[in-house]
C-alpha cells in the first residue's frame, strides 16, 4: 500500500524505509532539509514519520514541533505522536493546546496519549483537565496517565469523580480501580472448577446484595427467567426505566461472575400492561429487545435468538375484537412465543479454547445425544404450578444446560423461584448457584428439593443471606 503511494510520488519522493532509518541515525539535518522540500507533500510527510521508529537519545525533535499544525491530519497525529517519544515535559504546554484546539478527535487523543507518557507529576493538571472532555477515548488516556499516580490524593478524588460517569468503559475502569468488592483470598481456578461454597447452595436473598459474595469468574452458564415488568405480581417496579436498570444490575454483576467466554441466555418476551379503562390502551414493553442494549453495552456479545414456541397462547386472548370487527390496524395476535437470548462473555478467545480447558473424557461424555434441536425455534409446552406462576418446563432447562455447559459444570439463575434450574442441573450431573428473593418460594424450593434424591455429598444447601457469609469464612 505505502509503495505505490510513494510511487504516485516519486517525481518528487523516492526514498525508501531504509533510507529515513541511515538519515535519522547520521543527523538531523538531512532528515529536516528532506521535511522541508516535501512540506506540501503530506503522503511523503506521513510516510517519513511513520518510520521513524526508534529515536536516538540526541534526535533533534525541534522540526517537529511545527508539523503539529500542519494542514493534514495525519501528519499532525504522527508529528504529535514521534514528539511523545521524547517523553519531555518541555512540550507539555504545546501538547496541552493541541489538546485544546486540535479540530481532530485522533490528533487530540495522541496528544494525551503523549502527555500521559511523561510520567511526570507536572502532567497531573493537565490530565484531570482532560477527564471533562467530551470524548471518551481522551477520558480513558487520562485516566491511564493518572493511574500512574494513583494513591495521590487529588488523582484518586478526580478519578473516582467519574464513577458516574456516562459512557460504560470509563464506569468500568474507574469502578475497577476504585470500587472493586473486597475480594477474600482464593485459590486460583481452572476454568473447569468453581469455589465448593457456591456448589448446589440456594440463597435466599435480593440477587444483587448476595452477589457482593460472589467471586469473580466463578460461573460457567446463567439460564433465567427475570421478573415480567409489572406483570406479575412478584415484580413491582416504579418506572420500566428503573426495571431496566435494575436488570442491568442484576446483568452485570452477572458479567462479573461469568467465566471467560461462557454464556448468559435470558428468557424473556414483551410483556402486556392492562388498559385502566376503556378510555385507554393497554401497552405493550418489548423486555428482550429493550434489555439487549444494556447487555451488548455491558461486555455480552449477542449469539442468538431462539424462540420459544408454545402449543397455545397462555395469557389473555387479544385478538377477539379483531375476530369480528376485522378492521386493519386493530390486529392483535394471540402471541405464543418468548424469546431466550443468547449471550456471550466477551473475549478474544475461540469458543475452542473454552472446549480445550476441559478433559477429553468429560468433553466425550457431555457430548449432546441425537434427536437434539437444529433450529432455533423450540417447541416446548409450558408447565404450571400451583404455587409459582411462571416456572420454567423441564425440558427447556434442559436443553439449554445440554446445549451450554460441560458436566461438573456449576449453573446459575439469578431469579430462581421454584428451582427448576437447580434440579435439572443436579440430574445432568452438573451444580448450581441460585437466588430468590421472596420467601414462599424460597421455601417452596426446599420442598420440592426433598422430594429428589439427595445423594451423599450433593446436598442442597439452602441459606439465608447471612448463612451463606458465613458460610464463605
Ligand atoms: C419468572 S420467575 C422465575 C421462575 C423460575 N424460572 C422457575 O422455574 O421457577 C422470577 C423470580 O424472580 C424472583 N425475583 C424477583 N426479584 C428478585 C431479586 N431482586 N432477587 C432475587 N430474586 C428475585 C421472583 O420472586 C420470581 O420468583
Amino acid at each position: 500500500m505505502k509503495e505505490r503511494k510513494l510511487d504516485n510520488n516519486k517525481a518528487r519522493f523516492s526514498l525508501s524505509k531504509e533510507d529515513i532509518i541511515k538519515l535519522k541515525q547520521n543527523d538531523n539535518k538531512g532528515l529536516i532539509s528532506l521535511v522541508k522540500d516535501n512540506l506540501t507533500n503530506s503522503n511523503s510527510l506521513v510516510f517519513i514519520l511513520e518510520h521513524l521508529g526508534h529515536l536516538p537519545s540526541n534526535f533533534d525533535y525541534s522540526w517537529l514541533v511545527s508539523l503539529t499544525t500542519h494542514d493534514n491530519e495525519n501528519v499532525r497525529l504522527l508529528a504529535v505522536k514521534n514528539l511523545a517519544k521524547q517523553a519531555s515535559v518541555s512540550n507539555i504546554e504545546l501538547l496541552s493546546r493541541i489538546l485544546a484546539d486540535d479540530k481532530s478527535s485522533m490528533v487530540k487523543r495522541e496528544a494525551v496519549s503523549a502527555i500521559g507518557r511523561m510520567r511526570a507529576t507536572v502532567a497531573i493538571p493537565y490530565l484531570i483537565k482532560a477527564l471533562a472532555d467530551e470524548d471518551p477515548k481522551i477520558v480513558c488516556q487520562a485516566i491511564r496517565g493518572l493511574l500512574v499516580f494513583k494513591g495521590d490524593k487529588i488523582v484518586d478524588k478526580s478519578l473516582k469523580k467519574l464513577k458516574n460517569h456516562e459512557n460504560e468503559l470509563v464506569r468500568n475502569i474507574v469502578s475497577k480501580e476504585f470500587f472493586a468488592k473486597r475480594k477474600n483470598k482464593l485459590p486460583e481456578l481452572r476454568h473447569t472448577e468453581t469455589y465448593h461454597f457456591l456448589e448446589n447452595v440456594v440463597v435466599n436473598g435480593d440477587v444483587r446484595d448476595v452477589l457482593k459474595f460472589v467471586p469473580d469468574e466463578s460461573i460457567h452458564l446463567t439460564f433465567t427467567s427475570p421478573p415480567y415488568y409489572n406483570a406479575r405480581d412478584y415484580s413491582i417496579y416504579p418506572s420500566y426505566e428503573k426495571y431496566l436498570r435494575f436488570l442491568e444490575e442484576v446483568f452485570r454483576e452477572t458479567f462479573r461472575i461469568t467465566k471467560e467466554g461462557r454464556f448468559l441466555i435470558v428468557n424473556t418476551s414483551p410483556v402486556i400492561i392492562p388498559r385502566i379503562s376503556r378510555a385507554h390502551s393497554s401497552k405493550r414493553y418489548p423486555i428482550p429487545f429493550d434489555l439487549h442494549y444494556y447487555l451488548v453495552n455491558m461486555g455480552w456479545e449477542f449469539i442468538d435468538d431462539i424462540i420459544w414456541e408454545k402449543p397455545e397462547y397462555s395469557v389473555k386472548n387479544r385478538i377477539g375484537g379483531f375476530q369480528q370487527h376485522r378492521k386493519p390496524l386493530a390486529y392483535k395476535p394471540n402471541s405464543i412465543t418468548e424469546y431466550l437470548m443468547v449471550y456471550r462473555k466477551k473475549t478474544d478467545r475461540l469458543i475452542d479454547w473454552n472446549i480445550h480447558q476441559y478433559d477429553s473424557n468429560i468433553v466425550e461424555e457431555s457430548k449432546v445425544k441425537d434427536g437434539f434441536e437444529t433450529t432455533n425455534v423450540w417447541k416446548i409446552a409450558p408447565k404450571s404450578d400451583k404455587i409459582h406462576s411462571a416456572i420454567f418446563p423441564v425440558d427447556l432447562c434442559k436443553r439449554v444446560i445440554e446445549y451450554y455447559s460441560f458436566k461438573g459444570d456449576i449453573v446459575f439463575d439469578p431469579f430462581a423461584g421454584s428451582g427448576t434450574l437447580g434440579r435439572t442441573a443436579k440430574s445432568l450431573d452438573r451444580k448450581f448457584f441460585l437466588t430468590e428473593k421472596e420467601v414462599k418460594y424460597f421455601e417452596y424450593m426446599k420442598t420440592l428439593q426433598s422430594k429428589d434424591k439427595q445423594t451423599k455429598g450433593d446436598v442442597t444447601k439452602f441459606f439465608t443471606l447471612e448463612q451463606f457469609k458465613n458460610s464463605l469464612q
